[in-house]
């Protein structure tokens, strides 16, 4: 169910926001606007470039674009993708990279040609990262440029792996990772210690580049960062927070991200639009009244 599709309370929210009641419905929202045009381009004889995330929150809209190739005969023959990162060290076909990732979750259950799959290449010598990183940018500008960008956003505000301290105009290059980025990855590492320090990650202004961006963003975890990039100030300590700057960008939320905005926290400060429909024993107003330590729990 689509809780609120609106820009509603504009004065603090700084991006268009989709609020879903559940991932899986606005998975498929977004798995339809990709669908959309991958079959538009279709008509005209045309390719699409797609920039792909990795991660958890992307999962249920990869389920959803295998599931129309295999029942709706969507079609991925016109397509072209770039991914985000890559963490260093790793090379595409580690258990653990996100090439791995990628072909499990979603290219090697589609008919995407072999030839049309970009991915960074973590294991890239020392002294080849620079070149790799300005090949990979080229050939981002020799398909025409990114179309429709999918992100997701790390606990810290990154997109991609700009972490805080990230500047607007990065392009792609090998990272530092953040110390919550390692902690919230170490768990598929086997612990902290085996986790990678680094990661070659599209930059800022490569991911600003893109001609629609879809952020999506799933669970209480994310209303934090989630609160920062819509209603903050754009700033290097919440990386996000560069996307108000883009004029096709779209949040797309699940009702736990998007918890700590003011228009469900506060929502008598936006006024009397903001309030209807919502009676007074519904789950946002209620986590007004909880200790300020709660306000992020389901
Ligand atoms: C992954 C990526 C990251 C993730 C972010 C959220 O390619 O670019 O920015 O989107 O760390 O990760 P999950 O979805 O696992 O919460």
């Amino acid at each position: 169910m689509l809780i609120e599709h609106t820009l509603l309370p504009t004065r603090l929210e700084h991006v268009p926001l989709a609020v879903f009641a559940h991932r899986q419905v606005a998975s498929c929202a977004v798995a339809a606007e990709v669908a959309g045009l991958i079959r538009a381009r279709q008509r005209q004889g045309r390719t699409v470039v797609l920039g792909l995330a990795t991660g958890s929150t992307p999962v249920s809209l990869y389920a959803e674009l295998v599931r129309l190739h295999r029942e709706e005969r969507l079609s991925f023959a016109n397509v072209i993708t770039f991914n985000l990162d890559e963490y260093r060290g790793l090379s595409a076909d580690h258990p653990r990279s996100y090439g791995r990732f990628m072909r499990r979750h979603l290219f090697d259950l589609i008919d995407l040609p072999e030839t049309r799959i970009h991915l960074l290449d973590g294991a890239v010598p020392d002294a080849a990262v620079d070149a790799h990183c300005r090949e990979y940018e080229q050939k981002i500008r020799a398909a025409g440029g990114i179309d429709f960008q999918i992100l997701g956003i790390g606990r810290n505000g990154h997109i991609g792996f700009n972490e805080p301290g990230s500047a607007r105009a990065s392009r792609t290059r090998l990272v530092a990772l953040d110390p919550l980025t390692r902690q919230d990855a170490a768990g598929d590492f086997g612990g902290e210690e085996r986790t990678p320090r680094c990661a070659i990650t599209m930059g800022i202004g490569t991911i600003l580049e893109a001609r629609r961006i879809v952020l999506m963003a799933w669970g209480w975890r994310k209303a934090g960062p989630v609160r920062a990039a819509v209603e903050g100030e754009v700033t290097t300590q919440a990386p996000a927070s560069f996307l108000q700057d883009h004029d096709q960008v779209q949040f797309v939320l699940d009702h736990d991200a998007a918890s700590a905005l003011t228009r469900y926290r506060l929502p008598w400060l936006l006024g009397a639009r903001a309030c209807q429909g919502r009676t007074w024993d519904q789950r946002p107003i209620r986590r007004v009244a909880a200790p300020a330590s709660e306000i992020h729990r389901p």
